[in-house]
């Protein structure tokens, strides 16, 4: 081989250092990558028992590239948040949901999965070992990424024989560039997010990478996201590119039903049982465009972007606009309920927060 094409090439230079502490304006985070100081990674071969798991150095990670996940889009990931109370302790969000989530989406996309008591205990390491990076409180969260991926090398189609579990976390604040102000969606009935017998239902890494092109073009024009609809009828509710949507009218609050192509949120469940004990109708069914359209209030819910008011939406070169600026009352008071839950200001009665 000429000695050029053996030039060993340092990938190494475009990796996020580890950022300083003292650089972070706690009041302004927003939601992107603050590299922090550990990440914790177990592995599996295809007999499905992981190793117990270390805490290495944040920092680049070996992948063959022929690696399941890079060739095949065999991966998955979660999302679970951290915060600071007051006195001091942290507490994560029903962690063990997450836990769940992953696993069913890792049977159905053919990979081993670690247990719930491991992935709690891999979550809670993470965070004790970044724990200078939980902001403080009101000032966000730490967001917790867990991902699991066919690591193992493959060529013809079919799972990989080795599998890696990483969980890395980052400080975090708003997820939309809006801040708390109502995001402005354009529904795209062009583009599907999902179809029946796919995997609309699995947090899988490659439910993502095919929304961005629409999401760049509503960007483009100025909305915030894009919302999408069924793709058999073209006419029925799905997401937003990352959070579930709710319609309030006249005191019912409805989203659409889990049928396989809706993303199981866990804010999604959450909210629907706040909503309940606060004495709302929920109804989880097929929400058709024209029912959004009419709505006293529509929100968005996710572990990223919280309970999001949305204060137009566009369909069809029709702009529909929400109330009181879009900050619906329903919004204010269900986002209210659950964040003083998350962040411990709040009793817990449904036991759904654990102090790592
Ligand atoms: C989350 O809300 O945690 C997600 O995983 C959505 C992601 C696109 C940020």
């Amino acid at each position: 081989l000429a000695s050029s094409a053996r030039t060993e090439v340092s990938n190494t230079s475009t990796f996020p250092r580890v950022s300083e502490l003292a650089d972070i304006n706690w009041d302004n985070i927003g939601f992107s990558l603050v590299p922090t100081d550990f990440m914790y990674i177990a592995k599996s071969s295809e007999d499905g028992i992981f190793s117990k798991g270390e805490m290495q150095y944040f920092g680049p990670i070996q992948l063959s590239p022929s690696a399941g996940v890079l060739n095949y889009g065999q991966g998955i990931f979660e999302g679970l948040k951290a915060y600071r109370k007051a006195d001091g302790s942290i507490l994560l969000f029903r962690p063990e949901e997450n836990a769940m989530r992953m696993r069913s989406g890792a049977e159905r996309m053919c990979m081993p999965s670690p247990t719930v008591e491991h992935f709690v205990d891999a979550v809670k390491q993470t965070v004790l070992a970044n724990k200078r990076w939980v902001p403080p409180p009101g000032k966000g969260a730490l967001y917790i990424r867990p991902l699991l991926m066919g690591s193992g090398s493959v060529l013809g189609l079919a799972p990989a024989p080795e599998y890696t579990f990483l969980i890395f976390v980052s400080p975090v604040g708003n997820y939309f560039k809006e801040g708390l102000a109502p995001i402005n969606l354009l529904v795209d009935d062009k583009v599907h997010r999902a179809t029946p017998g796919g995997t609309g239902c699995v947090k899988t890494i490659v439910n993502y990478a095919p929304v961005l092109q629409a999401q760049s073009r509503a960007k483009a024009k100025g909305y915030s996201d894009v919302l999408y609809l069924d793709a058999v009828h073209n006419k029925y509710l799905e997401e937003v590119s990352s959070c579930n949507v709710f319609a309030v009218k006249d005191k019912v609050i409805s989203t659409p039903a889990m049928n396989g192509t809706i993303l199981p949120g866990i804010t999604r469940k959450s909210i629907i049982e706040v909503s309940r004990s606060l004495g709302f109708q929920v109804e989880e069914r097929l929400v058709p465009i024209e029912e959004l359209l009419d709505a006293d209030e529509v929100f968005c819910t996710g572990t990223a972007v919280v309970v999001s008011p949305v204060g137009s939406i566009t369909y069809h070169g029709r702009r529909v606009e929400y109330g009181n600026n879009g900050v619906g009352i329903v919004s204010q008071q269900l986002y209210s309920a659950l964040t003083t839950l998350q962040m411990g200001l709040a009793d817990d009665n449904l036991g759904w927060t654990i102090t790592v």
